[in-house]
């Protein structure tokens, strides 16, 4: 399969004349419709897909149309999580992009729903892992089709290689405790290096912070972490999102993710209105960043 390049794009010959693993497509167009916001933390397992989730439900409850799309190639099982794994419809293991091209509203329509959420899932088990290419294409596609495309992108490894991941909105999800602060730091210049400077005329990563897990319930220092936190990492951030046993719960008896928890309907909210204040996109050169400086919790 080409890999696809600027040039080869542009003289792509054809327009809607293909058909691979059931999508339809065609040239690339012009600028998408929609808005791509990427969701990072900087170690598993902290709840990075939950939010990501429990985000596009907010959202979508504001009539936004939404999509989730699976980048955590060292995870995936987004469709899981959810518990639509039984759900007709394709994905990323499904997509063959050859013309570096995904018609979106044909995408949309072949990918599962959860309660009207279009979810691209990775499924390492059924296939291999997908070009980069492939990603592109796909976050271009949804992007053309929704008003908002909310990406788990695990760790942020897949970032540096797919242009739209870099140039979107980043959402950086970080523990509440010592150590998750000095990830979170590391993670912070990483991401600055990985997405060609965010922060630097253009908005800083969200952060949103998470109550750790298996604290006892006495202890109240969560807000107060979170006050640390903004200090220590000189930004503002969102939270606390609170530890939810019902959610977990849920999660593993396979009923996957029903509503947003009413106790983190704040801080989810707090990032929902982020999000739409500036339409999930950094702002262009000479245009003024809406929330840098302000100091914000939920
Ligand atoms: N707010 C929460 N309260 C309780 N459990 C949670 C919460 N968020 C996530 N979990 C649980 O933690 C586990 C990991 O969550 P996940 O979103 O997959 O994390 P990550 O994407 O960071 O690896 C899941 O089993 C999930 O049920
Ligand atoms: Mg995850």
């Amino acid at each position: 399969m080409p890999r696809r390049t600027e040039a080869s794009r542009a003289q792509t010959p054809y327009s809607g004349s293909t058909r691979a693993g059931g999508v339809r497509y065609d040239a690339a167009g012009a600028e998408p419709h929609g808005t791509v916001v990427v969701f990072t933390s900087p170690s598993g397992g902290i709840g990075t897909s939950t939010l990501t989730a429990l985000t596009g439900l907010t959202l979508h409850g504001r009539d936004m149309e939404c999509a989730l799309f699976d980048a955590d190639l060292d995870g995936g099982g987004l469709d899981v999580l959810l518990g639509i794994e039984h759900e007709p419809g394709l994905t990323l293991q499904d997509l063959d992009a050859p013309l570096g091209h995904i018609e979106g509203e044909a995408l949309n329509h072949e990918l599962p729903q959860w309660d009207g959420i279009h979810v691209l899932a990775h499924t390492p088990w059924r296939g291999g892992r997908p070009d980069w290419w492939e990603l592109e294409a796909a976050a271009e596609a949804l992007a053309d089709a929704n008003d908002v495309v909310l990406v788990d992108a695990g760790r942020g490894g897949a970032i540096p290689h797919v242009p739209p991941f870099a140039k979107a909105r980043q959402v950086m999800v970080v523990d509440l405790t010592v150590l998750g602060m000095a990830r979170a730091k590391a993670h912070l210049e990483w991401l600055h290096g990985a997405t060609d400077g965010a922060g630097v005329g253009g908005e800083p990563p969200v952060i949103v912070g998470v109550e750790p897990r298996g604290a006892p319930r006495h202890r109240t220092a969560s807000s107060m972490a979170l006050t640390e936190a903004i200090a220590y990492l000189g930004e503002d951030v969102i939270g606390p999102l609170r530890v939810t046993p019902s959610l977990c719960a849920d999660m593993l008896e396979g009923l996957g993710i029903r509503s947003v928890p009413k106790h983190n309907r704040r801080a989810v909210g707090a990032l929902a209105d982020e999000i739409r204040a500036t339409g999930g996109r950094r702002p262009a050169a000479g245009e003024e960043p809406t929330t840098r400086g302000r100091r914000r919790s939920a």
